[in-house]
């Protein structure tokens, strides 16, 4: 396997970024629908909104570490057999994805500094506030939050639906190259 993408499939380090992040979208998810609605006597209602910031955070710095590196190294171009309309339809529910991801990152770090307070990722580093006090932003903010989580996780679980569908009804590569495994239709005269 190679780290860079190649052709007709992606590398290690778009595959690692890609499993990971979306582990980490949908485990945010989840444990921020918990987390607000904690009791105040709850012993998690310190601890989890302090996670989810933190790893909010590092979420956007690997989205533009990952970034970065699609335009470092290119993807690959469409499976084969894939009609227009569905390469159109899948390329603009990714950049969506990441659009989302990045405005859940800005909106998250919005509602948190909205009281003027920078935001503590675990206790290594700091991030500071840079709007200062602001009066109403944290609602603002909170409903954009919630709002596009919700739309992030629908428009990725139909993305995820859609990979299995190539996958076990089309029976092509489309998951299979974004899992590291061998292709079916990999020629041997073709540049990887
Ligand atoms: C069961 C869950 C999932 C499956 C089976 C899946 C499968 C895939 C596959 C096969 C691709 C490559 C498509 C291609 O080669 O054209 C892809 C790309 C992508 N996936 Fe997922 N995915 C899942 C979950 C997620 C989640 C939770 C997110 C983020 C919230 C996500 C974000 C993306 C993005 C942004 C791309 C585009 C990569 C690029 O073009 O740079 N995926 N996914
Ligand atoms: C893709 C990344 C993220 C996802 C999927 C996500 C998801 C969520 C969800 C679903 C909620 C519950 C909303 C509600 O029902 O009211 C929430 C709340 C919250 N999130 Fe995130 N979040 C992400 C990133 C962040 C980041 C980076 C920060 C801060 C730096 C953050 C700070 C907060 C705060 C403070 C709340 C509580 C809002 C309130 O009390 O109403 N989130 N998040």
């Amino acid at each position: 396997m190679q780290w860079r993408n190649s052709r007709i499939r992606w590398g290690i380090v778009s595959v690692g970024f890609h499993w990971v992040m979306g582990l980490v979208v949908v485990a945010l998810f989840g444990v921020g629908l918990y987390m607000v609605d904690l009791g105040y006597m709850d012993p998690l209602r310190n601890v989890l909104p302090d996670w989810h910031r933190s790893v909010g955070l590092l979420l956007g710095a690997a989205l533009v570490l990952r970034l970065l590196w699609r335009f470092t190294s290119p993807p690959p171009k469409p499976v084969p057999g894939h009609t227009r309309v569905e390469h159109f339809s899948a390329h603009s529910v990714h950049w969506l994805m990441y659009a989302l991801m990045l405005a859940m990152v800005v909106s998250g770090y919005l509602i948190s500094t909205a009281d003027g307070r920078g935001v503590a990722v675990f206790d290594w580093f700091s991030v500071p506030a840079i709007t200062g006090k602001l009066q109403g932003m944290e609602d603002m903010a909170g409903d954009w939050h919630r709002w596009m989580g919700w739309i992030l996780v629908i428009l990725a679980g139909l993305h995820g639906l859609a990979a299995f569908k190539h996958h076990f009804w089309d029976g092509d590569d489309t998951l299979r190259r974004m899992l590291c495994m061998k292709l079916l239709q990999s020629q041997p005269h073709e540049k990887q």
